[in-house]
């Protein structure tokens, strides 16, 4: 069975896009999905300092280890302020400091939802520039706008966006 990384990247226990991206992983055939919580990683906001004093945390190589070790790789974006929240870019950036290429090289389903009707697009984009050059095989990329009207736990309502991220759910797994 082929293993993928599902990651809301935000550190709400309720979490819009863990939400979407468990769902999306879900949806995978022949897979078993990995959900990493940031709120499981009880480490510091990356700080030169704090490295150099006490070097990378032993949570952080495993997490490193782990993604080396799966298939594939779910992902949605919280925007905050336009761009990563602080809880995922504190993680990325602890990440690189294992490994610049962070994303191991794996397939990466990348998304982004928000409230909002522009569905985290600023995050996205930024995400979708800077993963590739870091070890990210980018497969698809999607973005679920107003989240609140458009997903229900058995998926997306809307019938055009459902069918997009169906498509995008298809094309990812023929490369995992
Ligand atoms: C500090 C902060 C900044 C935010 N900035 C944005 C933003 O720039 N764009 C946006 O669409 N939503 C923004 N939001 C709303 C988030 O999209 C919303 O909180 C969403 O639930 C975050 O995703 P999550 O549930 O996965 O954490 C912001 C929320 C917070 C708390």
């Amino acid at each position: 069975m082929k293993k993928i990384i599902a990651l809301g990247a935000s550190n709400s226990k309720e979490s819009i896009n863990k939400r979407l991206a468990v769902f999306v992983a879900n949806q995978l055939q022949n897979t078993e999905t990995i959900i990493i919580d940031l709120n499981d990683y009880d480490i510091p906001i990356y700080g030169i300092d704090y490295e150099t004093e006490h070097g990378i945390p032993a949570q952080i190589q495993e997490l490193s280890n782990l993604i080396a070790s799966v298939d594939g790789i779910v992902i949605s974006m919280a925007e905050h302020n336009g761009s990563y929240s602080a809880a995922f870019k504190s993680m990325f950036d602890w990440l690189s400091r294992v490994d610049k290429y962070v994303w191991k090289n794996k397939p990466m389903f990348l998304m982004a939802t928000s409230p909002g009707g522009r569905g985290g697009i600023t995050v996205l984009e930024t995400a979708k520039n800077t993963f590739p050059r870091m070890g990210a095989n980018l497969i698809a990329d999607f973005s679920l706008p107003s989240f609140y009207d458009n997903f229900s736990k058995n998926g997306i309502t809307d019938d055009e966006l459902n069918n997009q991220l169906n498509a995008k759910i298809d094309a990812f797994q023929k490369e995992i």
